[in-house]
């Protein structure tokens, strides 16, 4: 007889031993809340019996998306990170794709936040009731039965102790039975197929929301790595800045994310373009339409290029000379949201003199490398780190 869930309840055959709990007709009702860990313990057992109930998923907890792979499945869920909520009791009123809309258009008593920064949690709690959802809506396409699952987590590679102790405190909180970090680019590289068990060098930048990450891989392992925290969103602030600087124009960063994913580039393009841009003037204090180009848009994003093109540099020149020439062959893999961005993989190649391959689906890159993990078991003890769980 299979266990049967009721409201708060989970209730499993009842086999006669003592458990705390009722028995009502013949089956042993357990109240979930208090008594979650004996409820896990037993699913747990069913899915080493059962194989079919295994419940893992892959998680990239990104700056700007959470994506989640469901082992069997794929990928189940890509929604922002961004939460509404309600600013006096601090009650989630709505996650994901709803609240991204709400960001700058909220009344007085509701605020959107985006709970990372940077690549990493800026606050805690709301990060937690994020996970918390998107883990359910992942899992609502699975069996109600799947125990809680088992988290692998992808975080950036430069984060602190402290706050990969932050990554697996919220994803326990969110009701996840163990977590396993995977540092991002390793996870972008195994997502984009790099051969990364061989003994050959593979590069992989990742440019994110917060943060660009590039790494140096061989033999599993990360060879040489960098992170730094100029990725999309500073490039959105960088638009942001151009307008108010050059024509008094003040618009929020939704706008500015779409001017950068409609005109945005970092290469001269053969047919430049245009768009409108509406805003608030700061002197007048009033609307205002004005007509931005794609070669001033370039202009704007000049600054925080550079600093990712020097990142790049300085990881190059720390790549042991038998892996620089195997680059040379191979090239190099540009993933995230930011390979999107016009002329990126020309102005690298340019500026490194190393073929630049844009992956196939830069922004499933990541998660796609978690479930590679996921389903690869082997993989998991050697490549990720463990919150000690199982
Ligand atoms: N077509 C596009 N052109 C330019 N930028 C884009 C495009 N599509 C998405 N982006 C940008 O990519 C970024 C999101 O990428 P991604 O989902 O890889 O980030 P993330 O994983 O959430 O962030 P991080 O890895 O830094 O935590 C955003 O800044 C978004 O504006
Ligand atoms: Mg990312």
């Amino acid at each position: 007889m299979t266990p049967t869930c009721s409201g708060k309840f989970i209730c499993y055959p009842y086999t006669g031993k003592k458990r705390c709990g009722k028995v009502k007709y013949g089956l042993l009702e357990i109240d979930e809340k208090e008594n979650r860990e004996e409820a896990t313990f037993y699913l747990f057992m069913l899915s080493k019996l059962f194989p079919f109930l295994e419940n893992d998923m892959g998680v990239d907890l990104g700056t700007a998306n959470t994506l989640v792979y469901v082992r069997g499945k794929g990928v189940v869920l890509r929604e922002p990170s961004v939460v509404a909520m309600d600013q006096a009791s601090r009650r989630v009123l709505a996650v994901g794709d709803e609240a991204k809309r709400m960001l700058g258009r909220t009344p007085g008593s509701i605020i959107a936040v985006r709970p990372l920064k940077d690549g990493v949690i800026s606050d805690f709690e709301v990060t937690e009731a994020m996970l918390k959802c998107f883990i359910e809506k992942a899992s609502k396409s699975q069996n109600r039965w799947k125990p809680r699952p088992r988290l692998v987590i992808a975080v950036p590679s430069g984060i602190t102790e402290v706050e990969r102790r932050a990554v697996c405190e919220s994803a326990a909180h969110a009701g996840a039975r163990s977590v396993r970090l995977i540092e991002e680019p390793l996870a972008a590289a195994i997502g984009v197929g790099l051969p990364v068990q061989d003994a050959s060098g593979n590069m992989i930048i990742d440019i994110g929301g917060g943060t660009t990450e590039m790494a140096i891989i061989s033999l599993g392992g990360i060879v040489f790595s960098r992170s730094v925290r100029v990725a999309g969103d500073e490039l959105d602030e960088a638009i942001m800045n151009y307008l108010k600087r050059a024509y008094n124009l003040m618009i929020g960063e939704r706008t500015a994310e779409d001017i950068k994913v409609k005109i945005g580039s970092v290469y001269p393009m053969e047919k430049e373009t245009s768009m409108e841009v509406r805003g608030r003037d700061l002197v007048a204090g009033l609307p205002k339409t004005l007509t931005i180009t794609s070669q001033e848009v370039r202009e704007a994003l000049l600054e925080p290029v550079q600093i990712i093109l020097e990142s790049v540099r300085l990881t190059l020149e720390r790549c042991p000379p038998e892996l620089s020439s195997d680059l040379v062959e191979r090239g190099v893999v540009l993933a995230g949201g930011g390979a999107l961005l016009r002329g990126f993989d020309r102005l690298l190649s340019e500026e490194t003199g190393l073929p630049i391959h844009v992956a196939e689906d830069p922004l499933s890159a990541v998660v796609e490398g978690t479930g590679k993990v996921l389903d690869e078991l082997e993989f998991l003890t050697k490549l990720t780190t463990s919150d000690g769980r199982g």
